[in-house]
């Protein structure tokens, strides 16, 4: 039984009593804190990972470092679809993992006018580049233009040129070699970037167009086809090159060769850009004597896309004057003959599956030098 408490006790009590009541206060307060601490720590964490997973997201999408130029970036349809500054810091993997997107939705959110990708792959220079401009000219929103160079060459162009702007992280190539279809990969690649490329062209600064603009944006989107040579060399020289280490995915019925400018449609870009497993068995087994930029692509797309592609190039190269390269033409062969003969040299051809006599619409290979007799040829012969 407890004792009656006295007042003083009972006082003493209370006080004791209060003091421990303020004791435990300060424990919930202590408690409390700690629970506020540890519930602003989770909530903060959490939503710090929720941010950094939306800035992540954000990143592959739209990525800041990508559209450096085009200053605050927002959600807009108009920044994914087409990047507004070539420049970016994805590695190759990177760049090939994102380019080969593909929406599951044929059709587009906006008004998609199809263009035409022109892919250059030069050492340095562009000596040709005033011919370019000048077939380009008046056809802007039609074509978009990419330079893949030396790394580190400055490619020096006025403002006022549509090269100007236009080259995309390179690395160096050995011609040739595999380190040449990495570079067409990696043109691919950056002009994939824009949703509206529908066909993609590999040029070299050696390269002409023979006819204007409309003729070659209208036989290109128009063509159910892809423009990639391709044959079977049906020889002990395609025999040779072949390397039966690829069988079995890569069999000798299925090995073609073709001439390294091509010409392909977007459907086709996307996939010569995603795919690592062929392009391994390239990488390992075509090397001394096997070029894997004239068997590569060829060889890929005979294998899957043999019925989209037109089997022939549309880049026309001189090899009249015999020997293992084509013929360069310069100032003395520049002739209103020549270019006319390159236009329509009595060939026909098979276009969507009728026959045609325009086949060529680009021509190599023209010297630095045949330039100036062929900006005089432009308005007469090559109608720009
Ligand atoms: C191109 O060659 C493939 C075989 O790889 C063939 O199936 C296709 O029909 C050819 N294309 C044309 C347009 O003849
Ligand atoms: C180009 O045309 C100009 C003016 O007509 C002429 O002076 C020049 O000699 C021509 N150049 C060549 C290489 O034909």
């Amino acid at each position: 039984m407890r004792p009656r408490k006295k007042g003083g006790e009972e006082e003493e009590e209370l006080w004791v009593n209060s003091s421990r009541k303020d004791c435990s206060l300060k424990l919930i307060k202590i408690v409390s804190c700690i629970v506020v601490f540890m519930a602003g720590s989770f909530l903060g964490l959490s939503w710090g990972v929720h941010f950094n997973q939306h800035v992540s997201q954000t990143d592959i999408f739209f990525p800041t470092k990508l559209y450096t130029n085009c200053g605050k970036v927002t959600l807009s349809i108009k920044n994914f679809i087409e990047p507004c500054n070539l420049m970016h810091v994805m590695t190759d993997e990177e760049l090939f993992w994102r380019a080969s997107m593909v929406s599951k939705r044929k059709e587009y959110p906006f008004n998609r006018v199809p263009k035409v990708a022109f892919m250059f792959m030069t050492e340095g220079p562009l000596p040709l580049l005033p011919l370019w401009d000048r077939f380009f000219k008046g056809h802007e929103g039609f074509f978009t233009v990419y330079v893949h160079t030396y790394p580190g060459y400055t490619f020096e162009v006025p403002e006022t040129s549509f090269f100007y702007d236009r080259q995309i992280p390179s690395k160096k190539t050995k011609q040739a070699l595999i380190s040449t279809v990495d570079a067409e990969k990696r043109l691919l690649a950056n002009a994939l970037l824009d949703f509206s490329n529908e066909r993609f062209v590999l040029l070299s600064e050696s390269c002409i167009p023979v006819f204007n603009f409309p003729t070659v944006y209208k036989y290109l989107i128009d063509s159910a086809y892809s423009f990639v040579q391709s044959y079977d060399e049906n020889s002990n020289q395609g025999l040779r090159y072949y390397n039966s280490r690829m069988a079995p995915d890569i069999k000798l019925s299925q090995w073609r060769k073709g001439s390294r400018w091509f010409e392909i449609q977007r459907l086709l870009a996307v996939d010569i850009v995603a795919d690592k497993k062929y392009y391994s068995f390239f990488r390992k087994y075509c090397k001394t004597g096997c070029f894997p930029d004239e068997f590569y692509i060829p060889t890929y797309l005979n294998m899957f896309h043999g019925l989209s592609n037109a089997n022939r190039t549309v880049t026309w190269a001189g090899w009249s004057r015999g020997g293992h390269h084509p013929a360069t033409y310069g100032r003395e062969d520049i002739t209103e003959s020549l270019i006319q003969s390159i236009r329509n040299n009595g060939i026909i051809c098979t276009y969507n599956s009728k026959p045609s006599s325009v086949c060529f619409l680009f021509a190599m290979k023209f010297s630095p030098d045949a330039l100036e007799p062929l900006l005089n040829l432009t308005s007469t012969v090559m109608k720009f």
